[in-house]
């Protein structure tokens, strides 16, 4: 068993570990928003005005805070006006980014805000400035969040919006001028799109008592070039700058799979997750030279594990399962960015439903919680809370080629004044005995829950759907001011304290 030893120190707490942190994506990729959200209202699976039960009760459940949409790489391709008005009339397009199948338009810009009052979480909308005009992007913001103009006079966009059913404008707290514009959304160069970004913004305009929060396409993984420039050129006209980074347990060619792995494929694809450390303070470091107050966020839209898909389905789906390397995965990044909420003030896990990394599976009527899931509801304490710095003294695990530390941790105070520590045990094969000091912090009991399973490649399926769940934490106690918990192996626990 490692020893582990973890200093929680009250007297340096803060910032506020912004909720929007446990952020989600959902785009039109294979079977995320049909499928796995709308069903359409003739649909024979519970839905209310085309949107599952079961899945909102799920998301609900899990409290996600805020939701991206439409994409990813078809966010520059999608016009907006093709998804409103009455959706037998609504035009089908080819869907050429994701599998080349025919999207039929009826998840639109209502079904979406439909949606984010069903979950009760903010919109995110990315806009299209790959191909799209300027004038799209206006009218967008101004259909959904202008209320109009004084009875008699015409207000185009609210008109619009009114003759669809849709009477009083929506708040619309987040906006993404672009996606990957280096990429898939137009190859840009950085000084292209900062002079871009610029133009678009100007037009994303505050409505009514809606204030817009701008986001700037940000930098793939390490480009520290792009997230240079874009501070530099424009750092005064955006809220928010993204960045990208997904974790391959292979190459591009050859992924790897999601299931089939052994110890060194466990430690090969946290090793890359972990990363994500390095990326954030990075990206940081140089946001701090341009922005020294953060005024800037740095928005971590898309991450997560990116596998070969599960065999004998569509290659452009991107459908693959979700183990317990995910959970671990999806806690130690959770703690990186509870780490940095100094900077990070927004991240989207890619994606919600059915696409890379979901939370949640679907087949037919069938819904199933991914281990990943269970990593989102039980850290959702953090959300909102306090930062405590948590500062860890532990070995390291894993081949030489994929070092990772033993432990990783993250820890919050509540406006109840509970503490919540959230620890993950890298090592698939021994447990870790973790003594935490508590400075001050005064406990008086700790309890706990653990997710962790009998097998590293252990995962959910419609057959068994709770192979991997989480359970209550009997293996810590308070003694001399101090916490000593035994993570059993390959776990994720989070600690209450009060
Ligand atoms: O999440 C899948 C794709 O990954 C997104 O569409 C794109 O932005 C990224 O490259």
């Amino acid at each position: 068993m490692s020893a582990v030893r973890i200093t929680l120190d009250a007297g340096a707490k803060g910032p506020r570990i912004d909720r929007n942190i446990y952020g989600h994506f959902a785009e039109h990729l294979g079977r995320c928003v049909y499928e796995g959200l709308w069903v359409g209202t003739g649909s024979k699976i519970p839905n209310v005005r085309g949107i599952r039960k079961d899945v909102v009760a799920a998301l609900r459940k899990m409290k996600l805070p805020v939701l991206r949409w439409p994409g990813g790489c078809f966010a520059d391709e999608y016009h907006w006006m093709d998804g409103i008005g009455p959706r037998a009339k609504r035009p089908t397009i080819v869907n050429t980014h994701w599998g080349g199948v025919t999207e039929n338009n009826h998840f639109g810009t209502h079904e979406f805000m439909d949606l984010c009052d069903q979950v009760g979480c903010a919109p995110y909308i990315c806009g299209n400035v790959g191909s799209g005009t300027v004038r799209e992007m206006q009218s967008w913001v101004e259909y959904i969040t202008f209320g109009g103009r004084s009875p008699g006079d015409k207000s185009p966009m609210a008109d619009l919006r009114r003759r669809n059913g849709r009477k009083e404008p929506w708040k619309l707290p987040y906006f993404g001028v672009g996606n990957e514009n280096w990429g898939c959304g137009g190859n840009m160069r950085p000084e292209y799109y900062a002079d871009e970004y610029r133009r678009y913004q100007t037009y994303v305009r505050d409505f009514g008592g809606n204030k817009v929060f701008r986001i700037a396409c940000g930098p793939n993984d390490g480009d520290w070039y792009w997230t240079e420039v874009l501070m530099r050129e424009a750092r005064d006209r955006m809220d928010g700058l993204s960045l990208h980074m997904y974790s391959l347990a292979g190459g591009w060619e050859d992924k790897g799979s999601a299931t089939a792995f052994d110890d060194r494929g466990w430690f090969k694809l946290l090793a890359k997750g972990l990363r994500m450390e390095e990326l954030v303070a990075g990206h940081a470091a140089i946001m701090d030279r341009f922005d020294p107050q953060k005024k800037v966020a740095l928005v971590v839209d898309e991450w997560g594990a990116w596998y070969n898909v599960e065999p004998g389905t569509n290659p452009g789906f991107l459908y693959q399962q979700n183990t317990l390397r995910d959970a671990l995965l999806a806690g130690v990044t959770l703690n990186i960015f509870n780490n940095h909420a100094d900077r990070v003030r927004m991240a989207n896990i890619a994606q919600l439903v059915n696409v890379l990394q979901a939370v949640i599976l679907t087949e037919g009527a069938k819904m199933i919680l991914t281990p990943t899931y269970h990593v989102f509801e039980m850290y959702s304490v953090h959300q909102d809370a306090t930062r405590i710095p948590a500062a860890v003294e532990c070995g390291q695990a894993g081949p030489e080629e994929a070092r990772v530390p033993g432990v990783t941790a993250s820890a919050s105070v509540d406006e109840d004044g509970r503490t919540h520590v959230s620890l993950c045990n890298l090592d698939p094969n021994a447990p870790a005995a973790v003594e935490i000091s508590l400075r001050g912090i005064a406990a008086r009991e700790v309890a706990g829950r653990v997710l962790t399973a009998p097998a590293m490649q252990a995962h959910n399926t419609f057959a068994k759907p709770n192979a991997v769940r989480p359970a209550a934490f009997g293996g810590a106690r308070l003694a001399e001011g101090a916490v000593r918990a035994d993570l059993p192996p390959r776990s994720v626990v989070v600690l209450e304290l009060i």
